[in-house]
């Protein structure tokens, strides 16, 4: 989703923008821009395309302040005319994320007082209604704040006025923004990895807050329009863990940080024997105990790690459970149980529909409410009462990988401290399982062994143009999972099934040229796993299976086998996640795409 930089230095801050937007690119856009204050005028560059074309076009730009954006088109086609900044009578620039709901009938007000539209944005009304303040005399602080006041919807803005050359103005509610603390200068950004380069001291600004930004001093308002003081935090997050290092796309080497993602989000029980509901926060034994549900709100790749913990959670901690898809939870009439516990689950924290999932359901009653989200500071954490944080570290890939098996360690946790809250747990069951997830770093990695064999099989995937996954049971979500990871970067139409499903329907579509990628763990449903594939068989289909030691399913003309170094019993979705994530990725590869940043999609998706 669209990124924003801005800064105000004692240099030239293009090369800033510049490489902070490229830091930004995983976030999904189609085009960019900057505005610099050059020679007393606002020196404006857009192009379509890559941050790489924008840097062509900026070779003799400069200036001291300056603010920049990648848009991802929401109103107008991606273009020249419609990318960010949007300038007001040359007098005012701004960048802007998020959407203003009340767009048109601004635009309407503010032709009819004589401003001129040159795009078909909805950021274009800002700009023009701060200049409106703005050219009557406000500061351009006040002039940011009163039009906000008219602003239906959800921002983050950059704003700088030229003949203000030293002041950058910026404002979030709803979509996120944080400000850099350099020495002598200061930067705003959508997200921390963008500004490691010129500082890892950040200030991450809360909903409604406005700051008026200058190179030696910062001040702060919150939404009540009161100066306040926010702490200054040193960002954990290294340059090191954003760079590429020696991997071919962050996909891949997001899909080999497992092993250390899963270890990391597995410490507070490294050292244990037992479990405690402590490592969801300080509420959480009391919120446990009085639930009798669990509502799980999420959206993509996070809604599928959901759908495993629905198996967890009911099987071994015998608590009901329900999982929704955000999007829809928040638009339809439910029953509220206040004593269910509401589990939002987001790698970003910032997903617009998993927010307002929550917020709906806060506004319906529900109060025992937890995130389990990888990054700390994100609109979610803060909004739920109860968190855990999973520690897979910046996930920049479009295709979520380590934040899916981290979520999937985090909800086994939760079933677990659930199960024994509830007596459904021995000592010994405990600490069986305990055992079992420290084993599956070590698991993991051994999946991961695979890889230039699963690098092989992805060959006969290059001419497909559809592919069907088939699992059952807990692994069903993983083959959920698997047609994901396909469709969404090698672009082949992929759907997932529950295996017994498939005479109910999908059956019709299978021929010799649709592969079928079926998930076939050693557990209570394998038999019936292979009369599945036996259909498949018989109507001339490929099998593709990924399948457990002693399962017994041979390789044979059609029947392509992948061997599974080990059974992990109830967490061995999280092992079958690995090799569909490799074969997505090494058959996008065949298919040339653009894995980091596939067409069409954003990394977090902060609107809606
Ligand atoms: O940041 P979130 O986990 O809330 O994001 C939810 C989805 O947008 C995300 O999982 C998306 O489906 C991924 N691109 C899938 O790989």
């Amino acid at each position: 989703m669209c990124g924003i930089v801005g800064a105000v230095a004692q240099r030239n801050v293009v090369p800033i923008l510049l490489e902070g937007l490229q830091r930004l690119e995983y976030r999904g856009y189609d085009s960019a821009g900057l505005v610099v204050i050059q020679d007393g005028q606002l020196q404006r560059e857009r192009s379509t395309g890559r941050v790489a074309d924008l840097r062509l076009k900026t070779t003799g730009t400069h200036g001291t302040l300056g603010i920049a954006h990648t848009r991802w088109a929401t109103h107008g086609v991606p273009s020249e005319r419609n990318a960010h900044p949007h300038l007001s009578n040359n007098l005012i620039g701004v960048v802007h994320n998020g959407i203003i709901e009340n767009y048109e009938s601004l635009r309407t007000r503010l032709s009819a007082a004589g401003y001129v539209f040159t795009s078909d944005t909805d950021t274009e009304v800002i700009v023009h209604l701060i200049h409106s303040h703005y050219k009557n005399g406000a500061s351009l602080l006040d002039a940011t704040r009163t039009s906000l006041t008219e602003l239906i919807g959800a921002y983050a803005l950059g704003v700088i006025a030229v003949d203000n050359p030293d002041q950058l103005i910026c404002a979030r509610r709803g979509s996120p923004l944080l400000m850099g603390v350099g020495v002598g200068e200061h930067f705003i950004a959508s997200d921390v990895s963008a500004l490691l380069p010129v500082t890892n001291r950040v200030i991450y600004l809360e909903e409604g807050d406005v700051a008026e930004i200058e190179r030696q001093s910062y001040r702060i308002f919150n939404a009540s329009g009161a100066e306040v003081t926010r702490p200054v935090q040193v960002s954990k997050i290294s340059n090191e863990s954003v760079s590429l290092g020696t991997y071919r796309h962050y996909m891949q080497k997001e899909i080999h940080e497992q092993p250390q993602a899963i270890a990391d989000t597995l410490e507070s029980v490294c050292n244990s024997t037992s479990i405690i509901p402590g490592i969801f926060g300080a509420e959480a034994a009391a919120s446990f105990d009085a639930v009798n549900s669990i509502l799980i709100l999420a959206c993509g790749t996070s809604y599928h790690a959901g759908l495993v913990a629905r198996y967890w959670l009911e099987e071994i901690a015998g608590i009901p459970c329900t999982v929704e898809i955000a999007s829809e939870y928040r638009y339809r009439t439910s029953v509220p149980n206040p004593k269910a516990l509401v589990v939002v689950l987001s790698q970003s924290g910032e997903t617009a529909d998993t927010q307002a999932a929550l917020n709906h359901a806060m506004a319906l009653g529900h109060v025992h409410t937890l995130a389990i989200c990888n990054v700390a500071e994100s609109a979610l954490v803060r909004l739920a009462k109860l968190r855990f944080l999973t520690r897979a570290g910046p996930e920049i890939g479009v295709a979520s990988t380590k934040a899916f098996t981290t979520q999937l360690v985090a909800l086994f946790l939760l079933t677990l401290v659930l199960a024994k809250q509830r007596g459904r747990l021995t000592e010994a069951q405990e600490r069986q399982h305990l055992n079992d997830l420290r084993h599956l770093p070590a698991a993991t990695q051994k999946v991961l062994d695979l890889e230039p064999k699963i690098a092989k099989l992805a060959e006969q995937f290059a001419t497909k143009q559809h592919a069907l996954f088939l699992g059952r049971g807990m692994h069903y979500p993983i083959a959920l999972e698997g047609a994901l990871k396909l469709k969404e970067i090698s672009y082949i139409h992929a759907e997932a099934y529950p295996a017994g499903e498939l005479k109910h329907g999908p059956l019709a579509l299978v021929d010799k040229d649709m592969p079928v990628i079926s998930v076939a763990p050693n557990d209570v449903l394998l038999e019936k796993l292979k009369s599945n594939l036996h259909e498949v068989r018989a109507r001339g289909g490929e099998l593709f299976v990924f399948a457990d030691a002693n399962t017994h399913i041979r390789s044979e003309d059609g029947v392509h086998i992948m061997q599974m170094p080990e059974h992990a019993g109830y967490l061995s979705p999280i092992l079958h996640t690995l090799p569909l994530q490799l074969l997505a990725y090494y058959v996008a590869l065949q298919k040339g795409t653009d894995v980091d940043k596939p067409r069409n999609l954003a990394k977090s998706v902060t609107v809606e």
